[in-house]
């Protein structure tokens, strides 16, 4: 009879995560969503996706976004949900300027038309719970049902013109009436190009398609909503923290990726046995097994974060081979593909240009701004999900938009 194996310590989870043997799990029940998407993938398919895809997402492309790219989409953003109070709240602020990103990415054209926008941030959200509805609270069967209605949605709405428009320019280059660099740089341009030589379905891109905007700009947004809480926190406890934060980007990094290890965006990572096997730690596995790795747990690995583990300490150092986040971005072949964009990399960690990550680059804008909790909304906990994430938090600013 299968068996369901848990691991808790940081090496087991990191082992796991890397193992060759164990497929992705998180996604069986909402496979109708995820079924050939690039995170559901395993073995060699997986590994020709990745080898596709991973040419977008490079270092000096996240480099201009947090220049230039960022702090405007953030504008934007704030400007659309700021209403006539002194209240916004910052979930939708930050889920929505990073969705702008993420669809671009994607390759889902999005024009100026804000209520368009808005339309595909509820599709998005929809598709969100849809593929992650291992963790629902509510009616399972009712969520994923919900999901396909969004998908069906976002592919005659926003996928078919951005697919007749990628076909039509790939035509043209290959009958060399363009040159190749009018080609945009996405997932669903690289996806078409390739798609003879690799014989992907139609529906397999939709799928893959409609999974970077949600998977972009929901982790993104639930990871800095937990980050910019802790920096509340701390500056409750020692006033001047925030100051110090808009002076200091490296340390509002360090806060950013403590945030991180804290609080991984999936509590739990599911990866399912497709072969009999063994982890470097001992632990033994059936085919058919599942495995269950207690992300929280690992990343409070007292062995590798300190006896203080459980505490949000952004100054603490930790074991070699180890990344201040903890596995938070998974490990491995899995491994997050916007990691870079959404955390950055701690100094020094890159050749070229500095990343601090687009939640740094968003909470120091923030702060400088002047931002701090609203004493009227308090912050509201997300109860449809059992991932712990903010549903509303309310901010206000600084008249004068100076740090408190
Ligand atoms: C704080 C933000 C983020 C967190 C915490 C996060 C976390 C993760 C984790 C844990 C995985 C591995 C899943 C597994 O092993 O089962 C993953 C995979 C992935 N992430 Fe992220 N992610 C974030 C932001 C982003 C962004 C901004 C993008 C793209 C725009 C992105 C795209 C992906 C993709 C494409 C994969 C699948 C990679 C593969 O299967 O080869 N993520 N992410």
């Amino acid at each position: 009879m299968a068996e369901t194996l848990r691991l808790e310590s940081w090496s087991t989870a990191r082992e796991a995560l890397r193992h060759r043997d164990l497929r992705q799990g998180l996604y069986d029940e909402g496979r109708a969503l995820m079924d050939g998407v690039i995170v559901n993938l395993h073995g060699a398919p997986h590994t020709e996706r990745r080898r596709l895809e991973n040419r977008l997402f490079r270092r000096d492309t996240f480099a201009y976004w947090e220049r230039e790219l960022i702090p405007t989409l953030l504008e934007e953003s704030l400007a659309t949900h700021r209403g006539d109070g002194a209240d916004v709240d910052i979930v939708p602020v930050v889920r929505h300027a990073m969705l702008r990103l993420a669809a671009s990415v994607a390759g889902l054209d999005i024009g100026s038309d804000t209520a368009d926008f808005l339309r595909l941030a509820g599709l998005m959200t929809r598709l969100a719970a849809a593929s992650t509805v291992v963790h629902a609270t509510g009616d399972k069967s009712a969520i994923v049902a919900d999901g396909l209605a969004a998908l069906d949605e976002v592919r005659s709405t926003y996928l078919a013109p951005a697919w007749a428009r990628r076909e039509s320019l790939i035509r043209e280059i290959r009958a060399e009436r363009r040159p190749e660099s009018d080609l945009p740089r996405d997932i669903l341009t690289v996806l078409l190009a390739a798609r003879e030589e690799h014989g992907m379905p139609t529906d397999v891109i939709e799928r893959e398609v409609a999974y970077f905007p949600w998977v972009g700009s929901h982790s993104t947004s639930v990871a800095l909503v937990h980050a910019l809480h802790h920096c509340f926190e701390h500056d409750a406890e020692r006033p001047g923290t925030l100051q110090t934060l808009v002076s200091e980007p490296d340390t509002l990094q360090r806060f950013v990726h403590e945030s991180l290890r804290l609080h991984p965006a999936s509590p739990q990572s599911v990866r399912c046995a497709v072969a009999h096997g063994q982890l470097p730690t001992g632990d033994r596995f059936a085919a058919g097994d599942t495995i269950v790795i207690d992300m929280v747990a690992a990343n409070r690995d007292t062995s590798v974060f300190g006896d203080d583990a459980d505490t949000f300490d952004p100054m603490r150092t930790v074991i070699d081979g180890a990344a201040p986040w903890g596995l938070t971005f998974g490990s491995g072949f899995h491994a997050c593909l916007g990691q870079e964009l959404a955390g950055g990399l701690p100094p020094g960690q890159s050749d070229g240009d500095r990343l601090l990550g687009a939640i740094t680059v968003m909470i120091s804008s923030l702060l400088a701004k002047g931002a701090r909790r609203s004493s009227l909304y308090p912050p509201v906990r997300d109860e449809r999900t059992t991932r712990p994430t903010w549903r509303t938090y309310h901010v206000v600013f600084d008249q004068q938009g100076n740090p408190r």
